[in-house]
């Protein structure tokens, strides 16, 4: 029972070489066109559409024959799902994007593209590159990393940076205005703790610094006494207020603090290649006086055992704790001000803010407290707190080395490293290539294939950290991917065509793309900007690993059944070079990097 549609006449090339967009999308488009002249009553009914699963006719289906049939029921009117899915066909507009269409029971519709026009994106992709589709343009504020300075970065932090510089690399690419912030920690209790026990046991501190690894012992002890000494606590909690009274002294102290622990974190952000503007709590410290200001004019704040606090609008959301009873301010205060600086002074249109799961209950006080004092219009501002899940070990608990400490940053990436480098020795890839070329390959896989396991799992869970897993040279894994890239350069060297000749060759009418091989990598590809469109709704990167080694599987098959290059056996010289497979190869490349791009992974051309 395929219906098939006229395509509209064929154009000159240099109008079919359209832009590049999502298909789900413009299919939808294309069925609301039907909709509206079949079913004129319903015209504001959600048209469904999705990719079909590998078992069913048709590159994509559309589920929405049976909801409207149910619609139209309810209103009197009695038409199977199978009968709307031939009416909704019938009036489907000429295009130049559906090839056949056809109807499975109970009324899904089958959707074929048009080779044609597969051929077409495809050369487009080649010929302007992997261009981002249209968007509105937003002014996008992106909180991530944000650790705490008095302890080292631990891997919770590991998972805000890897997510937080991805998705900022999304919406980069999508030709978004991006702000990356890092909301450092340097502000509040820990530091009290810090300077006062420093000024206890080193007052020549402002001479003598300390480093790091001493700096968090020394955080550990001054929390204990924090806890035990009542006194110690009264006197921490008083140097927080000197702080925020910008006490010169203190001051002093808590930059001399800052100085070694912001080189390290530098030095992290520097090897997995990651931008990031620091604005940390204590820049907000003056914004915070005018906000509580404001706040107790509004009315808005309530005296409550000593501390001023701010009740949410919706119920069973915990308040936020504004300021305390020995008039120190809080996580909760400096968050408010940023809010503020972000939507006054930044004129951020959407922000996001990248942190674990056990801060979700503050994100949603905080974005519900901001609308209620009125600093933001939720029409106009999209605000979101992206969340994710725990790192686990191979035991399946939390993440810990054996002192019972979370695991520090360096060392991981320091055995990413080490690792890394293990295969490709067992392989003797040191005797191919040079020892330039294996030191671009160690890091493009040791940090590569960190952040690739972190956003190829489900954010929103748990997941389980294992080097072995990880460096697997098959399965959806970094390496997998960065292999299959190499293969396609090699590829590119072999023909060794001139970048002029196969320009022209796109530019060609009719490109053949016929194996079913050819075909199915082809389609692959063109899922992209479907992909992409979810992944920025919902903010999520797994879908486009799941993507890429769906890339990397295609391309892996058409690899194995389609020659790009002939050889001749004896002499091993070029005979004959396909030029539809090589700009296959090319378009392949094309996205595999684009993918690589926005994941913050740097593929290795030989490796
Ligand atoms: N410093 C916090 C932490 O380590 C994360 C800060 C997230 N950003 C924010 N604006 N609260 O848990």
């Amino acid at each position: 029972n395929v219906l098939y549609i006229k395509n509209s006449k064929p154009r000159p090339v240099s109008e079919t070489v359209e832009g590049q967009f999502s298909i789900i999308g413009e299919l939808k488009n294309i069925f609301k066109k039907s909709l509206i002249k079949s079913y004129p009553k319903s015209n504001d009914f959600n048209i469904k559409m999705v990719i079909s699963s590998p078992s069913k006719s048709g590159d994509y289906q559309c589920d929405s024959a049976m909801g409207l049939s149910k619609i139209l029921k309810e209103s009197g009117t009695k038409v199977s799902p199978a009968e709307v899915a031939k009416t909704l066909i019938k009036n489907i507009p000429a295009n130049r994007i559906i090839e056949a269409l056809s109807i499975g029971d109970p009324g899904f519709i089958n959707i074929t593209l048009s080779q044609k026009f597969v051929v077409r994106q495809i050369a487009s992709m080649f010929l302007e590159g992997v261009r981002p589709p249209k968007v509105d343009k937003k002014r996008v504020v992106i909180d991530f990393s944000s650790p705490n300075i008095a302890k080292e970065m631990h891997v919770g932090h590991l998972r805000s940076t890897i997510i937080g510089d991805s998705l900022a690399r999304l919406l980069e690419y999508l030709g978004h205005d991006v702000v990356r912030l890092n909301h450092v920690g340097d502000w509040g209790t820990p530091f009290g703790m810090l300077l006062a026990h420093l000024n206890d046991k080193y007052p020549d501190y402002l001479n003598n610094p300390l480093p790091i690894g001493d700096l968090q012992a020394f955080y550990k002890k001054s929390k204990k006494r924090f806890d035990e000494d009542a006194e110690f606590k009264k006197r921490a909690y008083a140097v927080v207020v000197e702080l925020q009274a910008h006490n010169p002294d203190q001051t002093k102290r808590w930059q001399l603090i800052w100085y070694t622990p912001r080189k390290e974190f530098q030095k992290i952000y520097d090897r997995l290649d990651i931008k990031l503007t620091e604005r940390g709590e204590s820049f907000y410290q003056d914004s915070m006086k005018k906000i509580i200001e404001d706040l107790k004019q509004k009315n808005l704040l309530v005296y409550e055992e000593g501390r001023y606090v701010m009740v949410p609008q919706k119920e069973n959301l915990n308040p936020l704790t504004v300021v305390k009873s020995d008039g120190g301010y809080t996580y909760d205060t400096s968050d408010n001000a940023a809010l503020c600086h972000r939507l006054e002074v930044e004129k951020a249109d959407w922000i996001i803010y990248v942190t674990d799961r056990g801060q979700s209950s503050h994100f949603e006080s905080l974005f519900d407290c901001v609308e209620r004092a009125g600093y933001i219009d939720k029409n106009r501002v999209r605000i979101d707190n992206v969340s994710f899940g725990v790192v686990l070990g191979e035991n399946k608990k939390r993440l810990k080395i054996r002192s019972g400490d979370t695991i520090r940053l360096v060392d991981i990436l320091d055995e990413g490293i080490k690792k890394s480098m293990d295969k490709p020795i067992k392989k003797n890839r040191e005797r191919i290539l040079s020892p330039e070329e294996l030191e671009q390959a160690r890091t493009s896989v040791a940090y590569g294939c960190i952040k690739y396991a972190d956003l190829s799992n489900n954010r929103k869970g748990d997941y389980v950290f294992s080097f072995d897993k990880m460096l697997e040279d098959e399965g959806n894994t970094a390496v997998y991917m960065l292999y299959q890239y190499t293969r396609t350069q090699s590829i590119a060297r072999l023909a060794n065509v001139e970048p002029n000749q196969l320009l022209n060759y796109a530019k060609n009418e009719d490109i053949k793309i016929e194996h079913p091989n050819e075909i199915k990598l082809a389609k692959e590809i063109l899922k992209f900007y479907d992909v992409i469109q979810k992944i920025t709704e919902d903010l999520v990167l797994h879908p486009l690993c799941e993507y890429l080694y769906k890339i990397a599987t295609a391309f892996s098959e058409f690899y194995d059944s389609c020659y790009c290059v002939e050889k001749d056996r004896k002499t091993g010289e070029v005979i004959k070079v396909y030029m539809h497979r090589l700009l296959l190869c090319e378009v392949t490349a094309n996205i595999l990097a684009k993918c690589f791009d926005i994941l913050g992974i740097k593929p290795v051309n030989r490796m």
